[in-house]
């Protein structure tokens, strides 16, 4: 793993919208894996920024996003669908139909996990993948565990999750205890991946990901053994280091 060290959030956000966008440069058509958060909104607002003064396009870029609350339809505002649309897409040139997150809105989680997979596969999977990092490990929604999933599946959040989720919601009570969410066999399909990380709640987390053994327990430890997987975390997030 390659580990890129950054001043502080803005730095890291500034990095981060390096690497997309010079991925997006290069491959006018990339398609990106996405993540909501809070960790990637300052990397979007960069991009956006270089979109509006003509640096990058997104026209012709084709997205899949990670994840997605079970029981939400696109249009909550409290849905990762309309957190993209929010935060970066409506503020791009990316076609809207070239926009992918699991429907959360489909009750059936078999067939929507299937189509989501079978969607994300015959796109190529993903040129760049962008992933954030739980407090304890997870990427997407794929919580500390016994053995590391595979396909898109529907997941029952962990109490610690939906802890750090409540601040979009009223209450913890109002956040959904289900999410569908890319497993970690096909994150892993991804050609780069770019994982970034600021503060020094995600300190352990980031340590565990770079220098701990490959475990289930620690989700985003599989990254070690991806050959081209990027961190770009600030000087919090790395003061285990
Ligand atoms: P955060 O979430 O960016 O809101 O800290 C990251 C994650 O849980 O993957």
């Amino acid at each position: 793993m390659r580990i890129i060290h950054a001043k502080n959030y803005d730095d890291m956000s500034r990095k981060a919208a390096n690497i997309i966008s010079a991925q997006v440069i290069l491959k006018p058509d990339s398609v990106l894996g996405l993540a909501t958060g809070t960790t990637p909104i300052g990397a979007y607002q960069q991009l956006i920024a270089w979109h509006q003064k003509g640096d990058v396009s997104f026209a012709e870029v084709s997205t899949y996003n990670l994840d997605e609350y079970r029981g939400l339809k696109h249009d909550e505002p409290q849905s990762y669908h309309y957190f993209m649309n929010e935060q970066f897409f409506s503020s791009i040139d990316i076609k809207p139909a070239h926009t992918h997150v699991p429907d959360g809105s489909n009750p059936d989680a078999e067939a929507a996990c299937a189509e989501y997979d079978r969607l994300v596969e015959a796109a190529g999977y993903p040129d760049l993948q962008l992933l954030g990092i739980g407090n304890n490990g997870h990427i997407g929604f794929n919580e500390p565990d016994s053995v590391f999933s595979k396909g898109t599946h529907c997941v029952d959040l962990t109490e610690s999750t939906i802890e750090a989720n409540s601040r979009l919601f009223n209450s913890p009570d109002e956040v959904p205890r289900q999410a569908y969410t890319m497993g970690v066999q096909t994150i892993m399909q991804a050609r780069s991946i770019l994982v970034i990380a600021s503060g020094s709640n995600k300190a352990q987390a980031v340590f565990d990901m770079c220098k701990g053994p490959v475990t289930p327990a620690c989700p985003a430890s599989i990254l070690q053994l991806h050959p081209h997987a990027i961190v770009v975390a600030d000087e919090d997030a790395l003061s285990l280091f």
